[in-house]
Parts: C-alpha cells; sequence; structure tokens
C-alpha cells in the first residue's frame, strides 16, 4: 500500500466527470488500498478516486455509526448511485482537497446507495447521519463537483477558531 498525493482544489482534475470501473482487477484493488490509506493518513472521512488522480467511479467511507462497541470500518463503493434518500441535515462539511476550509452544506439525512464491492459484486447499503452526508460528498467528486459548490456559506476564521 502506498500514499497517494491527494489533488486540491483548483486542479481541473477534480471538475471532471469519472467513468465506470469495468475491471475488477489487482489494479483496482490496489487503488482501493492506496485510497484508504491516504484518507486515514489524512484523517478524512470519506475519499474519491478523482481526489488522487484517477478518473474512475470509485470512493471509499468511513462509516462511524456502529453499534454496540463495534469498531468504525471502512466502505469501498464501486460505481455507486444513490437510490434512496430522505430527511435532512444542515452542518459543516470539508474535504482532503480542500484543506483547511470548511462550508455550511444541506444533505438527506438518509442515503441508501447501490454499489459494486471490489470483486464486482453488486450490494446496497444504507448510511445515515454522517456516513449519509460522506456519501453524497463523494458520489458528488465523480460528478466534478466540490462542497464548495453546494455551501451556503463558508465558516469564518472565527468560527474555524471555535469563537
Ligand atoms: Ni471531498
Amino acid at each position: 500500500m502506498a500514499i497517494r498525493k491527494i489533488l486540491e482544489k483548483g486542479d481541473p482534475t477534480l471538475e471532471k466527470h469519472c467513468r465506470p470501473v469495468t475491471n475488477f482487477n489487482e489494479r483496482l484493488h490496489t487503488l482501493l488500498d492506496d485510497m484508504k490509506e491516504t484518507m486515514v493518513k489524512g484523517n478524512g472521512v470519506g475519499l474519491a478516486a478523482p481526489q488522487v488522480g484517477v478518473l474512475r467511479r470509485a470512493v471509499v467511507v468511513l462509516e462511524t455509526n456502529v453499534e454496540d462497541e463495534g469498531e468504525e470500518f471502512i466502505i469501498e463503493l464501486i460505481n455507486p448511485e444513490i437510490i434512496e434518500q430522505s430527511g435532512e441535515q444542515t452542518g459543516p462539511e470539508g474535504c482532503l482537497s480542500v484543506p483547511g476550509e470548511y462550508g455550511i452544506v444541506t444533505r438527506p439525512d438518509f442515503v441508501k446507495v447501490r454499489a459494486q464491492n471490489r470483486n464486482g459484486d453488486t450490494f446496497e447499503y444504507t448510511g445515515e447521519g454522517l456516513t449519509a452526508r460522506c456519501f453524497c460528498h463523494e458520489i458528488d467528486h465523480l460528478e466534478g463537483v466540490l462542497f464548495t459548490q453546494r455551501a451556503e456559506r463558508m465558516l469564518t476564521p472565527e468560527e474555524l477558531r471555535g469563537e
């Protein structure tokens, strides 16, 4: 595994539409492993392939809604689609490609996705709260959309310092 370089806002790669993953091979597995390691190193809760310069529809998301003292785990979503959503949450959101900036973004509170795993098998997964927010944020990346385009406003330096 390896840490990959995260592209930052202003890089045109982050504004591009990503193509579906069609080969569920070793190269994809290495990409996913590297994305997970890169996300964890950056203290992120999600990462999309275009953020590491790969214009393919693959994302990783940290699932933090674990009950009964379960451990957090990372979900891999290949060719994800949102098939159901409900509720609404409004709160601060950031991105490893937009370091140090946060904005207020409204997202659904529940999101059901249909995706493939690293072997190409289709599954469905329902995310809630932060996980739902991450699913939307990461799937936006696959369309070249950053949260800064969705934010109703960005947090001020005072707010970032907690004043
Ligand atoms: Ni992001």
